[in-house]
Formats: C-alpha cells, structure tokens, sequence
C-alpha cells in the first residue's frame, strides 16, 4: 500500500508526466507533501459563494470585518482589517505576488522572456531557504558553496536537513574562483547524479558580487556538469539585491542567467523586502521557480505551488497579512524607487569610505582585506592576530564590535557604520592588533 496521499500522487503525476528530471529533485518529504483540500480550501469556496452566512471562517468576525481591539488598531488604523487582521491566503496575498513578479522583471532584464513562476510568499528569505530544504535535500545529499557564506546555510542544509557540504576557495587572484567552482561540481558529480548549490551575490560575509563574464562562466559550468546527466539546484540567495558598488559587476541576479540554461537545471530564486525595502523584521521573502524546460511549465509551476503551500501550511500555516499588506502599500508607492536609491546611496558612500581608509599602506602589515563591491559586509583577513582573540580584546578594551570567522577572518558590516566612524573603526581595530602584538 502506497503511503502517500492520492493529492501527492495527483502532483507527482503532474511533475514525472511533464519533467522527469524536476521529479527525481524532489527529497522524499518533497514528494509527499501536498495541500490538503480541508478547511482552507472548503474556505475558499465559501468566500466565494456563501453569500448568505459564511460559518467556516477560522477568525471572529463582527459585522463583516474581523474582530480587533482598540489598543491595537490604533496604530494601523488607515488598514482595513481584513489586510491586517485576517489571515493571508498560504501562497501569500495575490496582489503582493503579482507586483513582485512586476519588479523581478524590470529588475532583472536577463529573465524576461524566460520561464519565472509567479513568486510564492514566504516569511523571510531564510524561510524561502528552508523551503528549497524540505522539498529539495534528503540526507546526504551534496551542497557545493563557496568556503564563505551566510553561517545559517551550514545550519540550515547539513545540520537540520542532513546534506553533505562540499565548499570550494571562494577567491582566486582577485575574483570569483570559477574555475575552482566548476572543479567543485564535476568533483561532487563522480558521487551523485543531483548537486545543489547556492550563489549568494551580493556575498554574506565578504559584500563580493561578480562580473558579468564571472556569471557566465559559472552558469557554463552548470551547464556542463547538467551535461554529463547530472541533475542541479541552483539556488540564487539575493538577500542583498540593488546594492551595487562598481561597474563592470553584475547587477541583476545571477538566476536570469541559470533560467533556462539545461532541462536538468532547476533555478530556484530566492530575494526578500527584508533587506531590499529596509523591513527585516517584517518577514517577508518570496520563493520563485525557472524551469529549464518550459514544457507544461504552467502545470508544473501549479503543482510545485501546492507542494510549497503545503510546506508553508504544515510548518506556520501563513505569513503576515499585515506584513504584506505594507510591503505591497510600498511597491504600488510611485516614490519607493526614489527612497530606496537614496538609502543605497548612503550604503554606497559608506562602502567607498571603507576602501579610500583601507588604502593607507599602514594597514599592510596587518590585514589584506577581501574584494568587495556590494552589499552591506567586507571582510579582513587578519595576518598576526586570532580573529577571535582580536574580537573579544577590541570589545573589551575599546567597546567595538566586529564579527570572528574562521581562524583569521573579520567581518566588518559597514551597513551599519556611520560614514563619519569608519576611519576611527578601522583605526581602533588596527590599534586592538597592536596592542595584541606587542
Ligand atoms: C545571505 C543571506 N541570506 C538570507 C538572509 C536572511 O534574510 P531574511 O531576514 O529575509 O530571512 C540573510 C540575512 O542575514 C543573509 O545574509
């Protein structure tokens, strides 16, 4: 007897009739979860045709609207309370989806004209994240990522999900080291049919986005190791989308350059209005799909939705409505364009201020400091001191903060560092080296 739900065998149906090769991605809990057609579904119906007395909603209701308390509504009260209040459809308010989809378009020229699901709301990129996980890793299952990323990857694919980390030297000379990258992949590809992979531009920790050329170079590779009958997840981290720095470096995510690029190739994209419209703590991220076989795309993207909504239903059951409804207030807002730039701007002026002071050749002897070119972090590769002893010495003796990677790594986020303090940070870290050393 088959221990799956007939809903799980329609969409599996759906995915092996139409893409084989995105079927045999999915991890075991991938091809089990579905979106039950219980109460939310029989809710959806109601809203739509019980136009009587509608007695299956889960909230209070009062009048029409949904119940809410004066302490509360006090704030928010130029929301209507059904946008706040209310609980938000699992895939996310549909109007927030669509002006979302709108802005990866114009954002990311490179996906025009290529396969895009309509983006899924989830709370949070890191919540987008552990999606891709429950349906894409099983246990054992190989992740190739450079050897500096975000500390939750680690924590999220290996230690919660089980995955194999297999991590290439991020650098070489001074940019991405693709060739290293591809090396990485036609290694993992002697042990596995399926690779998955994370390319996070701009970088947590080191603020490096690359070339255009670097972007295609990593894309061949992908596609040269999908060549050999090796199935890949290539997951496109754009925490830090529109925070570019320099010329000649790629401003539009690296998905519009994976989209399509192999029928063995699954893009997941992965951005957020955490960071890209200032709101972190509102938790709204989204989770996007391009196929690298269009065939029946319309089919696979609805049945790929329902597996997330089911993710989404069995782990927090919706995101914030009211969360969503701001964010979408602010894409509709014909200045947000205007804000955000400025607020880039200042990211910007910042970044520039940390390499004119880095460019004092006093600093020679200590660190050599990482290419960085974007985002909010660079990172100093220290060369007499312990990252963490230097870490706990400048708190203790100076009261500043920086963050210890590795042995001899220090992650300075200038994202949230005065343009007026930086010199006098660099400084102090400099004097902390000293007093270490002598
Ligand atoms: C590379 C990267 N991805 C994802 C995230 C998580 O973003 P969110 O706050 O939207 O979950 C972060 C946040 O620190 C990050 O640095």
């Amino acid at each position: 007897m088959s221990l799956l739900n007939p809903l799980a065998i329609e969409l599996n149906d759906i995915l092996k009739k139409n893409n084989e090769n995105l079927f045999n991605m999915l991890s075991s809990f991938g091809q089990r979860i579905y979106f039950p057609k219980g109460i939310l579904s029989q809710s959806a119906e109601a809203k739509a045709q019980a136009k009587k007395i509608n007695a299956t909603i889960g909230i209070a209701t009062e009048q029409g609207v949904p119940m809410h308390l004066q302490s509360i509504n006090k704030y928010i009260s130029d929301i209507h309370p059904k946008d706040s209040y209310d609980y938000a459809p699992a895939a996310g308010k549909p109007e927030l989806r669509a002006e979302w989809r709108k802005k990866l378009l114009k954002d990311n020229p490179s996906l025009q004209g290529k396969s895009l699901s309509n983006p899924i709301v989830t709370n949070g990129l890191t919540h987008a994240l552990s999606i891709v996980c429950d349906l894409f890793v099983d246990h054992g299952d190989i992740l190739v990522l450079p050897d500096k990323v975000w500390d939750n990857y680690p924590l999220m694919f290996s230690v919660r999900y089980g995955a194999e980390l297999s991590m290439f030297p991020m650098y070489n000379n001074n940019g991405f080291n693709t060739k290293g990258y591809k090396e990485a992949l036609l290694n993992v590809r002697k042990k596995s049919k399926k690779i998955l992979t994370i390319l996070n531009f701009p970088n947590n920790p080191t603020g490096y986005t690359v070339t255009k050329a670097e972007a295609k170079e990593i894309a061949d590779a992908i596609n040269e190791v999908a060549d050999t009958g090796c199935d890949v997840i290539a997951i496109c981290d754009d925490a830090y989308f529109g925070l570019f720095y320099e010329d000649d470096i790629l401003e539009e995510s690296i998905a519009g350059y994976l989209a399509g690029i192999h029928p063995r190739v699954l893009t997941i994209k992965a951005d957020a209005a955490t960071k890209e419209e200032y709101v972190w703590g509102f938790r709204v991220g989204f989770i996007s799909f391009c196929l690298g076989d269009r065939n029946g795309e319309e089919q696979i993207f609805s049945a790929i939705e329902r597996k997330v909504m089911g993710c989404i239903r069995s782990t927090i059951s919706n995101c914030s409505n009211l969360s969503q409804t701001l964010v979408l207030e602010a894409l509709k807002s014909e200045s947000l364009e205007e804000e955000r730039a400025k607020k880039a701007q200042i990211l910007k002026a910042r970044a520039l201020k940390v390499k004119e002071v880095l460019s004092d050749p006093k600093y020679n002897d200590v660190w050599d400091y990482y290419p960085f070119n974007s985002g909010y972090f660079m990172c100093l590769r220290l060369k007499t001191v312990n990252s963490e002893k230097l870490r706990t010495h400048l708190l203790s003796k100076y009261g500043v903060g920086v963050i210890a990677l590795d042995e001899r790594d220090i992650r300075v986020a200038f994202s949230s560092v005065e343009e007026d303090d930086i010199e006098e940070l660099f400084n102090t870290i400099y004097a902390g080296i000293k007093d270490l050393c002598t």
